[in-house]
């Protein structure tokens, strides 16, 4: 075919695709070119606003390093990161719910023992957080894998300082034989997502805010059941209805409550004001596991 026209180029490269091997990639690209073509059509595209797409997406690209995943960070400002999660994350009733991994995940952290500070001589309002793992069948789940990250008292993750070297407000502890665990840190705050890339330039020229909500983030992975992606909030952040990237959900927003100084839960002697966390965390058995 020859001659195409602004009516039928969407059909004829559909058409190009039909012999793709793999169904699932086939229904991809007719989708892709679809939504594509009448997103063009729909705003009428320019000549130079083409030309700046392929250079802002050329520039997202080159911002990215073994540190950094810009294109992430641009899925999460436009909501698509929350849209795929949530699309993949249809929970059952008792199940935690999921947000975004974010970032500033580093796989295998330092193990730790329970009760750990990981916020040990650094700024900030201690917190003491006390969680419990349960299947959604309510039986506990000792031997959970909790990753734990957050930031730090002025916003920022470890892996995004060159003054820090190692892990820093990141571990990794294992529930005891009755689901549960728990760990001391310090209050997380809200921080403003990196904004010296091309996900700030669009932030700024939409004027969107960079902030998201306090929050810690939680990873937690047990035999047979779904690992859980997930953060919690404490209530009362000014932040919670307008997380830049829209991770925030109801049911993870939880009082820290203020506590005075004198013994934590863990026995911990504490001589000045403190924060406790408590929550409980459901984890969804696998498929197999529900079948059966
Ligand atoms: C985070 O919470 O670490 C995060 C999530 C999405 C984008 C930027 C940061
Ligand atoms: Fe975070």
């Amino acid at each position: 075919m020859r001659d195409f026209s602004e009516q039928n180029i969407t059909a004829a490269v559909v058409e190009a695709f039909q012999g793709t091997p793999d169904p699932r990639l086939k229904k991809i690209m007719a989708a892709l070119v679809r939504h594509l073509h009448d997103f063009v059509r729909e705003v009428e595209l320019t000549q130079e606003e083409w030309g700046f797409a392929i250079d802002y997406l050329t520039k997202t690209g080159q911002t990215c390093t073994e540190k950094r995943q810009e294109f992430i960070l641009l899925s999460d400002t436009l909501g698509m990161s929350m849209l795929v999660d949530a699309i993949n994350h249809r929970i059952p009733t008792g199940a935690t719910e999921t947000t975004v991994l974010g970032p500033f995940y580093v796989q295998n952290p330092p193990e730790l023992p329970l009760g750990f500070d990981l916020g040990s001589g650094l700024k900030g309002e201690p917190l003491y957080v006390e969680g419990f793992v349960s299947s959604t069948t309510g039986a506990p789940v000792p031997n959970a894998i909790v990753d734990i990250w957050q930031s730090d008292a002025e916003g920022y993750y470890d892996v995004q300082r060159d003054d820090v070297s190692g892990s820093r407000l990141r571990g990794r502890f294992r529930t005891d034989p009755q689901g549960r665990f728990y760990f001391w840190s310090i209050m997380p705050i809200s921080y403003g997502i990196p904004e010296d890339g091309t996900t700030g330039e669009m932030l700024r020229a939409t004027g969107r805010h960079p902030y998201r909500p306090a929050h810690v983030h939680f990873m937690i992975a047990a035999d047979d059941h779904e690992t859980l992606i997930t953060h919690i909030f404490p209530e009362g952040d000014a932040y919670l209805d307008s997380d830049a990237v829209f991770a925030v959900k109801k049911s993870l927003i939880r009082e820290f409550t203020k506590e005075l100084p004198g013994a934590a839960p863990d026995g911990t002697q504490i001589d000045r004001p403190w924060r406790k966390l408590t929550y409980n965390f459901g984890l969804e058995p696998l498929a197999m596991e529900r079948v059966a």
